[in-house]
């Protein structure tokens, strides 16, 4: 066991330390603004207009673009050993492809071995992604048992390793009883720590399959037949009546279906929830399940599947509009076809995931904002803000304040572009959304202050991203009566950093 390499940063050479962006329109989740935005050292030091800039300052002009805070990806999975196999994008082509669709920060899932102390797993996915993470990236933990060990871990990792989140599965071969999830989800309320689930009952998933495949079908679309809507359904109404007995708040991922938003919604005045669903399933659907070509098939196997009642991904749409939901994340859990292959005569072998990093702030963009069902402003509390606020990360980051990060992205809503597998940056040899034409372009995206799509091209540097702590008990979660405090104040006066640094409870150097 190795302690995580502690990396010094590559920081910000003289020309690219200060950055004035002036004349764009600036969208935060709570305002729309006309300010121009100076940059030093990674950190946004003044908004307003007329402000006075040191000379020597670099200005890019985004008139007529929306300046928006860089997304968050609060689901990824970067080097992951699944299945018998292994995701092609890892912590660097995977943030370098993040980047240049204007995501400036991940969060990714650490995954035990079954019986892996969650402290090796932790610093062996450190290991994998400090020194070659484009951005800055934050970990959840997954348990794949349960033991009186893994309590002790979670705590030492909130306490000593910043993490606040743990996932737990209710489907595959490391899913955890009913039992075992009270615990958890017991453990989590402890700590202050966000319970997050894999709402499948595996269970039936594994009976399903087998008399599936008894019947002679084992293509891709036994995958979803397996899995129907009511089998997610159920297990995210059987997790949120878990949570409440421990009052645990509950973070539910990858919610694909209509009913099983419904079912999380239903407890929604009576315990803390909140519900992630995937880029994916608002730009594709199941109908893919049965295309008759294998590749194309076993290229949308995800977990949950996509769902083929057609009318699911707008209702998701429309539930993140409503706040049914509350964020979009990807999945991104990429293998190549040929790594596909290896469920060709057995659906139950398909390594499970799809992409989604690159592509997920263009196809909610397109299906949301583009479409008219959600403002801009929305779009940014769903892509970027209230994955922050969830994990303990806002103001730092999820908005353009004083104070916070300058991960920022200049976006052209005017502009479009087709998804193609032919032209993403990721090292995956498919896209789920390949031919898709999406408005909504980034043009320059500023990773902590440092230009790194810079006018459509793409200047990342392997490694200049940073591990950031995520702190227990998050106020949004914990005790939303404390947001207010957090909140961002307009300060054109720049002098006044004893209020900056008093509202954004941090120092500002
Ligand atoms: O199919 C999926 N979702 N693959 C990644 C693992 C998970 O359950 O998130
Ligand atoms: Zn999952
Ligand atoms: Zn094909
Ligand atoms: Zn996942």
């Amino acid at each position: 066991m190795s302690t995580p390499v502690k990396k010094v940063p590559i920081h910000l050479q003289s020309s690219q330390n200060r950055l004035l962006i002036k004349n764009g329109t600036v969208v935060n989740e709570e305002d729309v603004t006309e300010e121009d935005i100076y940059i030093e050292d990674g950190i946004i030091k003044q908004m307003g207009n007329n402000l006075i800039i040191p000379g020597g300052t670099r200005v890019i002009d985004a008139r007529g673009k929306y300046i928006l805070p860089g997304g968050i990806d609060p689901h990824t999975h970067l080097d992951f050993e699944f299945m018998g196999t292994r995701t092609v994008d890892n912590f660097y082509s995977g943030t370098k492809a993040a980047i240049a669709g204007g995501t400036t920060m991940i969060i990714d899932f650490v995954f035990p071995k079954k019986g892996e102390s969650l402290l090796d797993a932790y610093y062996e996915y450190r290991q994998k992604a400090d020194g070659k993470a484009c951005c800055d990236y934050a970990f959840h933990v997954c348990l794949s048992h349960w033991s009186e060990q893994v309590k002790r871990d979670m705590e030492i990792l909130t306490k000593e390793h910043g993490v606040n989140s743990f996932k737990m599965f209710m489907a595959y071969d490391f899913m955890l009883n009913d039992s075992e999830l009270y615990s958890a989800f017991e453990q989590c309320q402890n700590l202050g720590a966000i319970a997050q689930v894999h709402a499948e009952n595996g269970s039936i998933i594994a009976k399903n399959a087998q008399r599936l495949l008894a019947r002679g079908i084992t293509g891709p679309e036994g995958h979803e037949m397996s899995r129907p809507e009511e089998v997610e359904a159920e297990a995210v109404n059987r997790a949120c009546v878990i949570a409440k007995q421990v009052n645990c708040p509950l973070y539910v991922v990858h919610v694909m279906s209509k009913s099983a938003t419904e079912a999380l919604y239903s407890h929604s005045g009576s315990t803390k929830v909140f519900g992630e669903t995937l880029a994916a399933a608002l730009g594709t659907d199941g109908s893919h399940y049965r295309h008759e070509c294998f590749q194309h098939s076993a290229g949308h196997v995800l977990s949950p599947p996509l769902r083929p009642d057609p009318s699911t991904p707008l209702a998701l749409m429309n539930y993140l509009a409503q706040d049914v939901l509350q964020l979009i994340g990807s999945d991104n859990c990429t293998f190549n076809k040929a790594q596909k292959e290896m469920g060709k005569n057995n659906f139950t072998k398909i390594p499970n995931g799809v992409n989604g990093l690159e592509d997920r702030m263009s196809v909610v963009w397109e299906k949301g904002v583009q479409t008219g069902i959600i403002s801009p402003s929305r779009f940014v509390a769903i892509t970027s803000t209230n994955a922050a606020k969830i994990f303990n990360l806002y103001p730092r980051k999820g908005c353009i304040a004083v104070g916070s990060d300058a991960d920022i992205v200049i976006w052209n809503a005017g502009a479009t572009r087709t998804i193609s597998a032919q032209t993403h940056h990721q090292a995956v040899d498919f896209n789920i959304f390949e031919g898709m034409t999406c408005h909504g372009v980034a043009e320059y995206v500023i990773v902590s202050g440092r230009v790194c799509l810079d006018d459509g091209q793409l200047r990342v540097v392997e490694g200049y991203g940073h591990f950031v702590d995520t702190p227990v008990f998050a106020p949004f979660v914990y005790n939303p009566d404390e947001m207010d405090s957090l909140k961002p104040i307009k300060i054109n006066d720049v002098n006044d950093f004893d209020l900056m640094e008093k509202t954004h409870k941090i120092k500002l150097v």
